[in-house]
């Protein structure tokens, strides 16, 4: 259980919410871990098992669809496809029912957040339960795509690409765009596991506190944004935390 010090910061966390006008939340797959999905870095992240810059990366994905379709993007579908929101997605959701969070920025491609509730989610790097034809540009659910045969083949004849962003690509401009916009116009922004390391999802919280947001971290670790760009790191699991979140809110509204 916590110490007092902790018990206080999640006070003071319920109280930054709800005085805040505008609420948006960073989320990284950190929040998804409790869901059963693995991160990409540190312990038992993914990028320990594969290299990045190859399997996640669109030049090689491009002239070897089969090896990524096979070594990383088939294990993918199978997690994704099994994952539920945990607490925290769920404490999110709350927090939008409860009119304290507007939008999530998040670069998860799992949709564990729409499934949680909440209504208005950038998907910074696009989302996995798409698949876009390489010829044709047709997309397709991933649950509908015939994967028996990889690649995966569109009716066209062209190759399905995952509907998320690759290393090398662009983040989708209209997606960006409105990020900057949110992350600019908010006053408190949640940053829940991230380890704030790829640009330009890192930048969010940068633009927002310099527009004057307040930033609270939601994290096991400390991240480059700690001690700098986040006012205070609330260090533990994102499940956890979101849960004592919104009991002290509760008891705030009551
Ligand atoms: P990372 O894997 O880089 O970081 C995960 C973060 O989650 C770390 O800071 C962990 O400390 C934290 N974490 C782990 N368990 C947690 C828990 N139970 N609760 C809360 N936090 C926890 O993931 P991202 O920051 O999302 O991009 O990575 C950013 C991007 O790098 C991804 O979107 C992906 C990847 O390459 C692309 O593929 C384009």
């Amino acid at each position: 259980m916590y110490g007092d010090m902790m018990k206080n910061l999640i006070k003071k966390a319920a109280k930054d919410i709800a005085a805040a006008k505008r609420i948006t939340a960073l989320t990284g797959a950190g929040i998804s871990v409790e869901s059963g999905i693995p991160p990409f870095r540190g312990k038992n992240g993914l990028w320990e098992k594969i290299d990045p810059m190859k399997y996640a990366h669109i030049d090689y994905f491009l002239q070897n669809p089969a090896d990524v379709w096979n070594k990383f993007l088939k294990e993918m579908r199978s997690v994704i496809s099994q994952a539920q929101p945990n607490d925290a997605h769920r404490g999110l959701a709350k927090l939008e029912e409860m009119n304290l969070l507007q939008t999530v920025i998040t670069q998860n491609i799992d949709g564990l957040h729409q499934m949680a509730g909440n209504t208005d989610v950038i998907e910074f790097h696009g989302n996995f339960a798409w698949l876009r034809c390489l010829e044709c540009n047709a997309v397709c659910q991933i649950g509908d795509a015939d994967l028996s045969e990889i690649p995966p083949k569109c009716s066209c004849g062209g190759l399905y690409r995952p509907d998320s962003v690759f290393f090398g690509e662009m983040i989708p401009p209209l997606h960006l765009k409105r990020s900057h916009e949110i992350a600019s116009a908010c006053d408190l922004m949640l940053v829940v596991g991230t380890s704030a390391l790829v640009q330009p999802a890192a930048l969010m919280p940068v633009i927002a506190r310099n527009s004057g947001a307040k930033i609270i971290e939601i994290n096991p670790e400390a991240t480059p944004l700690t001690g700098s760009t986040s006012n205070y790191l609330l260090m533990g699991t994102a499940g956890e935390i979101m849960n004592n979140i919104i009991t002290e809110l509760e008891g705030i509204a009551a």
